[in-house]
């Protein structure tokens, strides 16, 4: 397994591009499904959780060129050879179960693997269920397996179209409103879902589905109207930049003293949650050109976070903006309540000598002036960029361990650091 070993203290400056947005990418490319072939996907990100998509596309029967170089995927075909996304597939990542909507809709038919905890929580699909419940398909669950049938026609068998239906979710999940939207789209009659994710990832699948040909009203905010369609068309469309990675890049940037660092390609209004806090935190952001500079002059002040749905705080950046805090002068408080265990790179940070306590959902930070360097484990995808954060200013050499959780979702980070100054690089075949 490759590790990621830093030597800390180089400021960082120059101008940081980031890539397209996985979580807009992911919904996207399972939404192909939804029409012919052929469909193409521009600024799509070169990650690991891309090639697991396509790889599940493959296995229903879709054809799926991944171009690294152009971030480019183009899928020419989606002619389904099977309605089945296998637990070997959809353990790796989670978001699999956004192909569940699609193949209902388009197929009538589908078996997608329950895709189980992971590392930060349960992850419950109960959402999706309920919706597509409502929207008359049958589902069972067997052996680890949902079983997803459409209506019984009169005197058939399932396998019928959807139909609209009025869907309240109990609460906002971004994969329950994308698969939900994705299934309704298709559906016969209007769809109506209230209290929905309003992420901008949600928004940006809107944006798709309708350029198929879709009839959607009101993705990005907490009340979604479909009006469901016969069929739709495939689609060319370049995907909006990554926020939390652009988040990400911005608080290594704050972090890091003496840094002075441009994020270019990230939308700023997605991320006001976030500004906020770094400003308060004492650091300047400010627009500049096609990105977003940060620089900070003296120390930083604590500031106490509390994570919520969008446009709140974003709980992919709880553990980045962790790392800030245990430079600020002061203690401070973060608290996670979109997820149950999102605080395991606490014990990692401690390792480098972070003073921080976990009380419930909460972890009391404080704050002091260094970290020391140590080999600590990456354990899921944003802890694991915490980590990195936190080598970039600790003395002396820190290794992050298991960096395939990185590469999930942030492509060629330790390039893009050592770009900007950073003294970082990328050890293959490192013990786990
Ligand atoms: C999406 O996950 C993102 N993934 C996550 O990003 C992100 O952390 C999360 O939204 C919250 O913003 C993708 O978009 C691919 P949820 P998702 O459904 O959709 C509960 C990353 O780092 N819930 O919004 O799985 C759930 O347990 C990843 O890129 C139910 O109870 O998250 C959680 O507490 C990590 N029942 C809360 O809702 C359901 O049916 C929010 O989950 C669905 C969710």
């Amino acid at each position: 397994m490759d590790a990621i070993r830093i030597r800390g203290g180089r400021r960082l400056a120059g101008n940081i591009q980031v890539s397209g947005a996985k979580n807009a990418a992911l919904p996207i490319l399972c939404a192909t499904l939804l029409a012919d072939g052929p469909s193409l996907l521009r600024n799509t990100p070169a990650l690991r959780d891309i090639d697991t998509t396509a790889a599940l596309l493959r296995f229903l029967g879709c054809e799926v060129m991944v171009d690294k170089e152009t971030h480019e995927v183009r899928v020419p075909t989606t002619k389904l050879t099977r309605a089945e996304a296998p637990y070997e597939l959809v353990k790796q990542m989670r978001a699999s179960v956004l192909v569940l909507g699609p193949l209902l809709a388009r197929n009538g038919r589908a078996k997608v693997s329950l895709p189980g905890g992971c590392a930060i929580g349960a992850r419950p699909i109960d959402q999706h269920l309920k919706g597509l419940e409502a929207m008359g398909a049958t589902i069972k669950l067997e052996r680890g397996y949902v079983i997803a049938d459409g209506p019984t026609s009169p005197g058939g068998s399932g396998g019928g179209r959807l139909r609209g239906a009025e869907i309240a979710f109990d609460l906002p999940t971004v994969t329950g409103t994308e698969n939900l939207m994705m299934a309704a789209a298709l559906a016969k009659g209007r769809t109506t879902m209230w209290n929905c994710a309003r992420e901008p990832e949600v928004e940006e699948l809107g944006r798709v589905l309708n350029k198929m040909g879709a009839r959607v009203e009101g993705a990005g905010t907490d009340v979604i109207k479909i009006e469901g369609v016969e069929q739709l068309a495939p689609f060319d469309h370049a995907i909006i930049a990554d926020r939390i990675e652009g988040g990400t890049y911005m608080i290594a940037g704050a972090a890091v003293d003496g840094s002075d660092v441009r994020v270019d390609g990230i939308i700023l209004e997605d991320l006001e949650a976030l500004v906020l806090k770094m400003r308060q935190a004492g650091v300047q952001i400010e627009r500049d050109g096609p990105g977003v500079r940060v620089r900070r002059e003296g120390p930083l002040k604590p500031v106490n976070v509390t994570t919520a749905p969008h446009p709140g705080f974003p709980t992919d950046m709880q553990a980045q903006f962790m790392v800030l805090m245990t430079r600020a002068r002061g203690e401070s408080v973060m608290t996670e309540t979109i997820f149950e265990n999102r605080f395991m790179h606490v014990p990692e940070l401690q390792r480098m000598g972070a003073h921080i306590e976990i009380h419930g959902r909460s972890a009391v930070v404080h704050g002091q002036d260094k970290l020391e360097g140590a080999s600590v484990m990456a354990t899921d995808l944003r802890a694991s960029a915490s980590l990195v954060i936190a080598g970039l200013f600790a003395e002396g050499e820190t290794e992050v361990r298991r960096v395939y959780h990185l590469d999930r979702g942030y492509e060629k980070m330790e390039q893009r650091l050592s770009a900007v100054g950073a003294d970082c690089e990328r050890v293959k075949g490192a013990e786990g």
